[in-house]
This record gives C-alpha cells, sequence and structure tokens, in this order.
C-alpha cells in the first residue's frame, strides 16, 4: 500500500492512478489524517501532493515533523515538495514569475533513483508560485529549471524526495517513470496489483459490509452504474434490486436496450425496475433554461421518481451509486477543487429512503479504469466501451428550455451521427462524440421554402480521463454525410455545425 496524502490541489486522482499503472495498490486519504492511523496502516511510502495554497502562511494545510520520522519513504509534490522542506528546515519563498506550463528541467545527479532510466534533460509540467530558495539540512538538489534552481531534492539517507513539478501530468514526459522509481524502486512494492484484484477485493468487501441485506441501485444504463450493478450483482445476487429510471432524456432507443441487458431477460441475477417517468419531466422542466437549474431539477426529480421505488420496496440497508472519481472532482468533493458542474449522481441523495449506507465502488476510479474493471467481470464489450452519458442525460446537451419536441430532435441527430461513426468505423476510436442542440434557429432555405429552424452541434472529443479533452479530427466526408442526413431526415433542423473547443476551456457536455 502507499498512502497518497491530499494537499487540495487538482491532480490529486491522477497521482493515484499513476501509482496503481504501476500495479501498485494505493488510497488517497486527506492531510488531515491522524499519524497514528497512518502508521497502522504500514504503508510502504507515502506521497503528498500538489495543493493551492502557500506553506509558510499560518493556517495552510501542514503535517508535522514526524510524518518524516517513521522510516517509511516519503514523495513530495510541488506543495507537497515545498513543505517538506518548510517543515524540516528548509525554505520557500513566492518566486518574482510564475513558472507554468511544460518546462525544461535539467537532472543534476542521474544517479538519483528518481531519475534512473531518465533522459538528462526532461520535459515536466510546472505549475507554482513559489519555490524552493534552500533545501533543508541533509538534502541535496537533484535538479533545475532555467527559473528554478531547485526543481528536485532528495535526502537519501531518510528516503525523503522532494519534486517541485508533476510527474503525474502526461505533460511531463518521463513522470510516470519517476513515480515508478519512487513505488517500484525506493518503496520495493512488489507491482503485483492488478484490476481483477480490485475486482475480487470489491466483492470481498460488498459481501462482507452487504451481510444478507438488502441492496437497491440506480442504475442508468451507462458505463459505470452497468458496472457497478454487475459488481454487486456478482457478490451479491438477488438481494439486489436495480431502479432504472428512463426520464425522456435517454439517447434513442436506451431504455429498451438497457432493459433487455438488465431486465428479466438478461444474463445477470438481479431484480429489476422500470419506471417511465418522461411526462413527469417534460413537465418539471418546463420554462427551465438555466443549466445549473436543470441539472438540479434532473437530479431531483430522479431522487423523488427514486424515493417512490424505494417506498415500494420497503426498508433497504444499502444504497449503490455509480460514482467514478472525475464526477467527485468536478462536484467539489475530491478535495479544494472548484465546482465546474453540479454532477447529478453526487451531489443529491434521497432523504426519504431508509438505508444504513451508500455504496460507491467506483469512486477511485477513472473511466477507463472502470472500462478494465467491466472486462475483468465479463461484461459485453459493447456495453463496457458505450458512450459515456452523463446522469441529466440529453438535458443538458439541450441548450435551454427542453421540450419533448427537442428531445426528438436531439436524439434523432444523435442516432444518425452514431450511426455514421460507427460506419466509418471510428466508434472506438474517439473518445466521445454525440449531438447537440443549440438554442440557435436560423434562416435557410429547403426547395423554394424560407425554414427558420435549429442548428445541430455536432461534438466529438479524445480523452484519457475527461478531466481535460481535445476535438477529435473526423474526416470531413463523414461530417458532410452526417449534416446531410441529419438535415434531411430530422424535421425542425437546418443547420449542422462542428464544435472545436478542447477541455479546458469549454466543457464536454454544453451545460
Ligand atoms: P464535462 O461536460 O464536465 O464532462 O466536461 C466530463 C464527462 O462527464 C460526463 N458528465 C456527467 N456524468 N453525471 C454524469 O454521470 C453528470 O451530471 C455529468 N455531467 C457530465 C460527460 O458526459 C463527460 O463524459
Amino acid at each position: 500500500l502507499v498512502i497518497v496524502l491530499d494537499f487540495g490541489g487538482q491532480y490529486n486522482q491522477l497521482v493515484a492512478r499513476r501509482v496503481r499503472e504501476c500495479n501498485v495498490y494505493c488510497e488517497i486519504y486527506s492531510y488531515k489524517t491522524d499519524l497514528e492511523k497512518i502508521k497502522a496502516m504500514e504503508p510502504k511510502g507515502i506521497i503528498l501532493t500538489g495543493g493551492p495554497n502557500s506553506c509558510y502562511e499560518a493556517d495552510s494545510p501542514t503535517y508535522s515533523k514526524e510524518l518524516f520520522e517513521l522510516g517509511i519513504p516519503v514523495l513530495g509534490l510541488c506543495y507537497g515538495a515545498q513543505l517538506m522542506m518548510h517543515v524540516l528546515g528548509g525554505k520557500v519563498e513566492k518566486a518574482d514569475a510564475r513558472e507554468y506550463g511544460k518546462t525544461e528541467v535539467i537532472v543534476d545527479k542521474t544517479s538519483s533513483k528518481i531519475f534512473e532510466g531518465v533522459s538528462k534533460n526532461t520535459i515536466c509540467w510546472m505549475s507554482h508560485f513559489d519555490y524552493i530558495s534552500q533545501v533543508a539540512p541533509g538534502f541535496e538538489i537533484t535538479s533545475h529549471t532555467d527559473n528554478c534552481p531547485c526543481a528536485s531534492a532528495e535526502n537519501t539517507k531518510d528516503q525523503l524526495y522532494a519534486i517541485q513539478f508533476h510527474p503525474e501530468v502526461l505533460h511531463t514526459q518521463e513522470g510516470t517513470k519517476m513515480l515508478y522509481n519512487f513505488v517500484r524502486g525506493v518503496c520495493g512494492c512488489s507491482g503485483d496489483w492488478r484490476m481483477d484484484s480490485f475486482v475480487d477485493e470489491q466483492i470481498k468487501a460488498i459481501r462482507e459490509k452487504v451481510g444478507d441485506g438488502k441492496v437497491l441501485c440506480a442504475l442508468s444504463g451507462g458505463v459505470d452504474s452497468s458496472v457497478a450493478a454487475v459488481l454487486l450483482s456478482k457478490a451479491i445476487g438477488n438481494q439486489l434490486t436495480c431502479v432504472f429510471v428512463d426520464h425522456g432524456l435517454l439517447r434513442k432507443n436506451e431504455g429498451d436496450e438497457v432493459e433487455a441487458v438488465f431486465g428479466p431477460e438478461g444474463p445477470y441475477e438481479l431484480n429489476f425496475i422500470r419506471v417511465n417517468a418522461q411526462e413527469r419531466y417534460y413537465s418539471k422542466l418546463k420554462g427551465v433554461t438555466e443549466p445549473e437549474a436543470k441539472r438540479k431539477i434532473i437530479g431531483e426529480e430522479f431522487i423523488r421518481v427514486f424515493e417512490e421505488e424505494a417506498k415500494k420496496i420497503g426498508t433497504v440497508d444499502f444504497l449503490v451509486q455509480g460514482t467514478i472519481y472525475p464526477d467527485v472532482v468536478e462536484s467539489g468533493l475530491g478535495g479544494e477543487s472548484a465546482v465546474i458542474k453540479s454532477h447529478h449522481n453526487v451531489g443529491g441523495l434521497p432523504d426519504h429512503v431508509d438505508f444504513k449506507e451508500i455504496i460507491e465502488p467506483l469512486r477511485d476510479l477513472f473511466k477507463d479504469e472502470v472500462r478494465k474493471a467491466g472486462l475483468e467481470l465479463g461484461i459485453p464489450e459493447n456495453l463496457v466501451f458505450r458512450q459515456p452519458f452523463p446522469g441529466p442525460g440529453l438535458g443538458i446537451r439541450i441548450i435551454g428550455e427542453v421540450t419533448a419536441d427537442k428531445v426528438r430532435i436531439v436524439q434523432d441527430a444523435d442516432a444518425i451521427y452514431r450511426e455514421e461513426i460507427a460506419k466509418a468505423g471510428l466508434d472506438r476510436s474517439i473518445g466521445q462524440y454525440f449531438a447537440a442542440l443549440t438554442n440557435m434557429r436560423s434562416v435557410g432555405v429547403m426547395g423554394d421554402e424560407r425554414t427558420y429552424d435549429y442548428a445541430v452541434a455536432l461534438r466529438a472529443v479524445n480523452t484519457i480521463d475527461f478531466m481535460t479533452a481535445e476535438s477529435a479530427e473526423i474526416p470531413y466526408e463523414v461530417l458532410n454525410k452526417v449534416m446531410s442526413r441529419i438535415i434531411n431526415e430530422v424535421r425542425g433542423v437546418n443547420r449542422v455545425m462542428y464544435d472545436l473547443t478542447s477541455k479546458p476551456p469549454g466543457t464536454i457536455e454544453f451545460e
């Protein structure tokens, strides 16, 4: 076990993920975690993450000196590196200029264990205002940049390592190697952790936790909740009931497809309940245009419908959610990062459902890790590699007010888009792609008639973890075909646009 101590940076889960990529099990804990608790877990290594504060200011997150005296290797990253120096008697100061972005780091000590196999000049991702102006006693500087005299330092005697840049970010070209060198080399972790261990451990943990209790799961049919449901079904079979709320904001035919897999005709052992709540949603969303208000209504209503079903079932002991890590971060629950969007499967929980506890078996995983877990569980590939689909569904792909007619337009346009992408053999190579309905109408001409119809936006992005994304390059002929089919086949559309925005500054969805 390696412990990642969270000091509130944006990339904390990435650190954990890179460690898992080295086949080393790792868990994230708040920097407020008690030293005794850390000792009791007997970690082989500790990593301190970055964070937005300045370590020399009075109420900034900190940790006592004893952490560095446990005889356990510690790696501090960015804020974590500065904190290590600050606590151990070095000096951290505000720099004249912020160092941000891809930066060349020159390795001064090529024999450092951290830099084993790393080039002498290597591109790293920097993001800091403060810098280490003096290392703590016992430390030696191991690399620098043009602006930063200490890009990394180490005290090999006490097994303490500090890195100013972010090895966890892919822009640091040899960052994964550095983390590998720390967890496998310095900490001596054996590297036998695999996704199948995750699945087995989760099944075991779920069985232990649930006993003969009853479990209720909100199934959306998306990858996350499907993987969560199958995991639960494997662990506890018919003790699991899945409620599938069709909110009328699903992709074309999706409700029936979900029922085919998870319903009584499907391969899994569980109780399946489908609720058709389309009308209810449309009436709640009538006249509402503000994105967060829409998200809140969809989330709230989901909970109300869910509660009603739960009441019919009676007391349950546990509630399962298919929350994955990016949901947690973007809803502002993952440390101190700002709220970007309130994700509907994280923020709200039913208050009138009687349950003891929530189970979120995928809370620490990124999407691609969830897919690996899905394959490990034997879920069919077409489901595992299904397009990610947000909880609020088409509700956030229709800019402005949602109506049944707009849902029809976006469903039909999206179905055509997906069909053509699949025909072109691009469906596996693009991270996420969908049609959205802009709230813009414009003048066109069809036949000899003037039209005043909606513009559909096509979006396609490539992403590794959905935290950042770039618009995908789709051959012009494919886009042209999609455009022409949408305009010809979908009533109410006379214009099709392709969205080139990356994330950041855009997000993947429109609202
Ligand atoms: P954004 O738009 O935030 O999307 O860049 C990142 C990824 O998250 C999905 N997404 C959601 N998933 N509930 C979800 O389960 C939500 O409320 C939600 N909002 C966005 C989005 O489809 C993309 O894959």
